[in-house]
């Protein structure tokens, strides 16, 4: 059943070609320069009026649901909002008949994401989903939605799903930027087509940097914390990774915004502090130089992320995982793999159960 990995989570990560793959089929036809979503096509009017987008979700949807907020608001140009829906429940929320609410949830089973959408649902929201398991209790009470084919997800950390979930919010953020007149064909054509190469870079650094992410793990096992630092589209990919090591390995990591790092955590920074950096080409690249020369200012340990042939970054960091290029955008996806495998060999070198990490459901259905 773990089709020879040693952990369902490893065969999760190494399902992604396919799970992404899967997640576009039959909706994006490159050749035609078409994505098919009946749900949004269906419902276009209701989107384009939105006053804005909320998105709900918790955990690493959550995480997903922030690229989507960057995806949205610079593709469709409407003003789209994130949040924790056990803070969304309990707050009164500005939500009104003019309100688009999409739903994050690869169980569909979740709790407090439930709850949020019974309420904005009382308020008139239009609700999307974006689930992953077909018929959940979520998926049920939207008004339309996009399944993310990712097919069942048994480790407890989540994988395949987040990145179908990248997948389904890139496709989205793409239709509605084309039926909204923002985003111009010439550009709409060339990002779908890099979309669509996805599965092939994803292919490309299972290859490069499985046998890489374990050694550089063994540097590791015996870390008790972890930065990790983004910008930009890459910053809730920072985030994700921080979730990742610290639900299966139980060392605390913290992810933030790059420049934020000024602004208290640089004070953690020493010889002992191992602090991954994803530093893709495109994308602030001379920002993130500069707080890389900041954390080696500060004798830290830094792991970056990086494109292949990169020279700056690579020549102060300790350690480089290279990955290919590809837009903006859908760095986050391809930059998650990588992190995915760090994670998950720094917690198997612990020792630790990581398809069942201790305390975590699959899917938390209480509060
Ligand atoms: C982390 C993880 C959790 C879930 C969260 C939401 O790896 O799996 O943070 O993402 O509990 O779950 P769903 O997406 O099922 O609503």
């Amino acid at each position: 059943e773990k089709g020879g990995y040693e952990h369902f989570m490893l065969k999760e990560i190494f399902e992604q070609p396919k799970s992404i793959h899967d997640t576009m089929r039959g909706r994006l036809l490159v050749e035609e320069g078409i994505i098919k979503m009946a749900g949004i096509w269906d419902h276009l009017e209701k989107f384009k009026n939105a006053n804005k987008i909320t998105i709900i979700a918790c955990g690493t949807s959550w995480h997903a649901g922030l690229i989507g907020e960057y995806l949205i608001e610079e593709y469709a140009r409407i003003p789209v909002e994130v949040e924790y829906a056990s803070e969304f429940r309990y707050r009164n929320p500005i939500i009104t008949d003019k309100d688009v609410v999409i739903a994050i949830s690869q169980s569909g089973e979740t709790a407090d994401t439930m709850a949020a959408l019974k309420l904005a649902k009382e308020k008139g929201a239009f609700i999307y989903g974006i689930c992953n398991v077909v018929d959940s209790s979520i998926a049920r009470i939207t008004d339309a939605g996009s399944y993310t084919h990712a097919g069942p997800e048994i480790g407890v950390a989540s994988t395949k799903a987040f990145t179908a979930q990248l997948t389904i919010l890139s496709l989205i953020a793409l239709k509605l930027g084309k039926h909204n007149g923002n985003l111009g064909n010439a550009e709409f054509m060339s990002l779908i087509a890099e979309l669509n190469a996805i599965p092939k870079k994803i292919e490309e650094v299972l290859e490069t940097t499985h046998e890489l992410t374990q050694n550089i793990a063994k540097d590791f096992i015996g870390a008790t914390n972890f930065l990790y630092l983004g910008r930009g589209y890459n910053y809730p990919a920072a985030l994700e990774g921080a979730l990742k090591l610290k639900e299966i390995s139980y060392i605390h990591a913290e992810g933030y915004p790059a420049a934020e790092m000024k602004h208290g955590p640089i004070a953690l920074i020493d010889e002992n502090m191992p602090i991954v950096i994803i530093a893709p080409k495109k994308g602030h690249y001379d920002k993130i130089v500069s707080n890389v020369q900041e954390i080696k200012a500060r004798k830290g340990k830094v792991i970056a992320v990086v494109n292949k042939g990169d020279t700056q970054v690579s020549a102060m960091a300790d350690y480089v995982i290279e990955i290919p290029e590809t837009s903006e955008c859908f760095s986050p996806i391809v930059a998650s793999v990588p992190l995915q495998l760090l994670a998950y060999y720094i917690a198997v070198y612990r020792g630790a159960n990581v398809d069942q990490p201790r305390n975590l459901a699959k899917s938390v259905t209480v509060e």
